[in-house]
């Protein structure tokens, strides 16, 4: 796909179709973060492939009740490893983070999947859920599958650049 089509063409996809995604581009996805850009490199992200349906549940709980997170095929939990990253540096941390994120969206709809990246969750909640270890923090949902709408872009801005000469 051309890369202005991919920037231009994801969308947050809230309904998917009840169909598998196969573990091939599931592969490919997380291949992909690998490529992410960080801070010194620290590479600080661990994924969790959320593909049991009784943990969807759970998390879509946990995501204040937004339903289409437990009827996604598959979830992409993505957490920041507080352990390898400086104390003084967690913004680091949360830039990364987010580039993960986008990364799993843009590749998702390269892949002709639809996605759609979930920050309101109580990260306790989620922790429990998955038993995480205290030095991951929970960032981010990440709902994947095959898309089952359609939706218009929601309105863009575009008087966010001050040219400077
Ligand atoms: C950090 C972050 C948190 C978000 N959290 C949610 C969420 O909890 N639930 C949701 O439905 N969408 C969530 N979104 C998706 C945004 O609503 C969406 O990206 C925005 O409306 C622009 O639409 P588009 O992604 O289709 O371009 C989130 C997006 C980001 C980047």
């Amino acid at each position: 796909m051309e890369f202005q089509q991919v920037i231009e063409g994801r969308r947050s996809i809230r309904k998917f179709e009840d169909k598998e995604v196969e573990d091939n581009k599931i592969k490919r996805i997380v291949e992909n973060v690998m490529w992410t850009p960080s801070a010194h490199n620290n590479q600080e992200w661990e994924i969790f492939v959320v593909k049991d349906d009784e943990i969807k549940r759970k998390l879509a709980k946990a995501a204040l009740h937004q339903d289409f997170v437990e009827h996604a095929p598959v979830v992409f939990v993505v957490c920041g490893d507080k352990n390898r990253c400086r104390e003084n540096e967690m913004h680091y941390l949360f830039m990364d983070i987010g580039m993960v994120c986008y990364n799993i969206c843009l590749t998702a709809y390269d892949l002709g999947l639809g996605s759609c990246i979930v920050g309101a969750f109580y990260p306790g909640e989620v922790s429990e859920i998955l038993d995480l270890p205290e030095n991951l923090i929970p960032l981010s949902l990440v709902p994947v599958g095959y898309p089952a709408e359609d939706p218009k872009p929601p309105r863009r801005r575009t008087d966010y650049v001050h040219w400077i000469k």
